[in-house]
């Protein structure tokens, strides 16, 4: 899930490119590369690492109006200078960028080299290069359309890739052309005044232009500086719809914190205030939403809901699962999309299916969605961010409208992905057995939702100290019941991605069937346990880890007093009703991993391994 950009127009293309590539560095950072073409050639500058090293290496760029840029997150090939992009097809004449997985790309390069294309990367990308330079080799120039020549090559080339692609490529013999084109991977173009730039999300091009054009599979971009067309690899001329370009998809700037993880763990109450924002509907006592696209007949005739995502999202929908199954009693299925599309269940008819995701671009999630959708049965995405590719593939859904979230560990998507199920959870109750008088009570508690998260935001310094206590732990087990083992499964998650340390998290009571044979002095426990139904099952719970000599944090209720003869440490947090208690609980776990991977010294922001969104399977 690497990020790409491209330009063609008036204006010298690096500035657009580097800055772009910033903006997209947290698809990939494992190395980063730009053409640009100037008078007389392309000029490729690559380095490893982040965007900083390259700007650095490229230092007062070339000039040149037509250029590309990319920046990785390695899938064939270890990080090095010889696999980042561009890439170049035959002896140059053909230079690309590419985001995707082609799988059928070793047979494609064994066929390659045969022709005698000589290969410089472990790269699937570059073999697309090659196939390009090979199709322009067997088509002759026409002299009435000079475009068509490569325009036919690059379909030619595009028609035998297996897998996903986003792909941008520019022609050494052919200065201010560029062609881009898509499969499974997410692009945009920036239709400007005499100038177009292409990237793999919005944000590269707020700023730039207030149009933009989201490709859709199989559809191929030719640009100039005077104009663009959008082709279907297979066919002709598509006619495109230009849409305004959210504002908000913009440049985000850090307003003073010291990462993006920080700001984005106390933009939550805002982020909370948006998602609700006219959802909630005190005439009726339910939550009402634009885009779901439910008639009262489907919605009444809905027998089983599945709910499926990816990491952070996937915890979500089990957090989901308890709200919907207790408020609306509507049978739930919490599936990984990643095992779902595979794992082909048998779904009955009158089941929707939710596809929970913050970027809208988890290739994951975007196929299983496709898959139950290709079985007929209605596909429906709680997104935030608006085209992309599972919002465009859906038959409607819900916007979290929580801004964009750049950090990659995720924050306030999760607890606003967990609002809108809690929304929904009201939506469908009120259509079935949820009294008037509950679903009052209901919208009650979801309004005091931003109030108690500022207060738990107020455990800030509380958690610090508990982070330099544990910041040398190797393992940490998270445990909670009902609706906080999902939070303990996220607490355990953001301590992994972000400060390298293992972490489970578990069911508490399922400790005494295995996970306890790893509690020692060195191994602390965090326990989630605010007041609610499980409360004394959990204190036994935490009782037996303490037996074994296991030091115990507690996240509890700031009246429980009890807990403090127990616990090594406690971090308190406001009282919720039990079904919103994950949306604050998760709070004080977010500035655990995040104080524990700053003493660290880890990259908060961009993890190891790590990228925002995984546009590959
Ligand atoms: C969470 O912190 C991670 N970034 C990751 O697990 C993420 O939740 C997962 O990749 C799903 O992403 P999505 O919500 O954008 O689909």
């Amino acid at each position: 899930m690497c990020g790409i950009v491209g330009y063609v127009g008036g204006e010298d293309a690096a500035e657009f490119l580097i800055d772009g590539l910033r903006r997209l560095e947290y698809r990939g950072y494992d190395s980063a590369g730009v053409a640009i073409f100037g008078d007389a050639d392309i000029a490729i500058t690559r380095s490893v690492g982040r965007i900083q090293s390259l700007a650095d290496r490229l230092g007062t760029p070339p000039p040149g109006t037509l250029g590309l840029g990319h920046t990785r997150w390695a899938t064939h090939g270890p990080a090095t200078e010889e696999n980042a992009h561009p890439h170049i097809g035959g002896d140059g004449e053909v230079v690309l960028v590419h985001n995707g997985v082609i799988e059928n790309y070793q047979a494609l390069k064994d066929g390659l080299i045969e022709k005698g294309y000589q290969f410089t990367s472990a790269t699937d990308s570059e073999v697309i290069a090659h196939l390009i330079a090979e199709g322009l080799a067997q088509t002759p120039p026409t002299d009435d359309q000079p475009h068509a020549r490569y325009v036919t090559a690059v379909q030619w080339a595009i028609g035998q890739l297996r897998g996903t692609y986003g792909l941008a490529v520019v022609f050494r013999d052919k200065p201010g052309f560029l062609i881009a084109a898509r499969f499974g991977s997410p692009l945009v173009i920036g239709v400007g005044r005499g100038e177009y730039f292409v990237a793999s999300d919005a944000s590269p091009i707020a700023g730039r232009t207030d149009r933009i054009v989201y490709l859709a599979d199989h559809q191929l971009a030719v640009l100039t500086a005077d104009g663009f067309s959008v082709l279907h690899r297979d066919s002709g001329k598509v006619r495109v719809n230009i849409q305004p370009l959210e504002a908000e998809s913009g440049e985000v700037s850090l307003n003073g914190y010291e990462h993006y993880m920080l700001k984005e763990i106390y933009e939550q109450p805002d982020a909370l205030r948006n998602a609700m924002r006219g959802r909630l509907n005190d005439q009726d006592a339910t939550a009402v939403f634009g885009g779901l696209n439910l008639t009262p007949q489907q919605l009444r005739s809905v027998e089983r809901i599945i709910l499926t995502g990816c990491g952070t999202s996937w915890h979500s929908a089990l957090v989901g699962e308890y709200m919907i199954e207790e408020l609306a009693r509507i049978p739930v299925c919490v599936e990984y999309a990643s095992e779902l599309r595979y794992r082909n269940p048998p779904i009955e008819n009158n089941t929707l299916v939710f596809g929970i995701t913050q970027s809208g671009e988890t290739a994951d999630t975007l196929a299983a969605l496709n898959e139950t959708k290709r079985k007929g049965h209605r596909t429906l995405a709680i997104c935030n961010v608006v085209g992309s590719s599972i919002a465009q593939a859906s038959d409607g859904g819900v916007y979290l409208h929580a801004g964009p979230e750049i950090g990659v560990a995720s924050t306030k998507a999760f607890t606003s992905q967990c609002c809108v199920l809690a929304m929904l959870a009201l939506y469908f109750g009120r259509t079935r057995h949820t009294s008037f008088e509950t679903g009052e009570r209901i919208i009650e508690d979801l309004r005091r939702l931003p109030a108690m998260i500022e207060q738990a935001l107020t455990c800030d310094a509380e958690v610090r100290k508990v982070a330099e206590k544990y910041q040398s732990a190797s393992n940490v087990l998270y445990l909670g019941r009902r609706y906080n083992f999902p939070t303990a499964l996220e607490g355990a998650l953001k301590l992994k991605e972000i400060s390298y340390i293992h972490a489970e998290g578990y069911p508490a009571a399922e400790m005494k069937h295995g996970p306890i044979a790893l509690v020692d002095a060195d191994t602390p426990s965090v326990f989630i346990m605010p007041r609610g139904t499980t409360y004394d099952k959990v204190l036994s719970n935490m009782e037996e880890v303490k037996a074994r000599g296991g030091p115990v944090i507690a996240i509890a209720s700031s009246e429980d007093t009890e807990i403090r003869k127990i616990a090594d440490d406690v971090i308190t947090i406001p009282e919720a009703p039990e079904f919103l208690q994950p949306i604050i609980t998760v709070v004080p776990l977010q500035l655990l991993s995040y104080h524990i991977a700053v003493l660290r010294g880890c990259d908060v922001d961009k993890p190891r391994n790590l990228a925002k969104s995984v546009t590959v399977e």
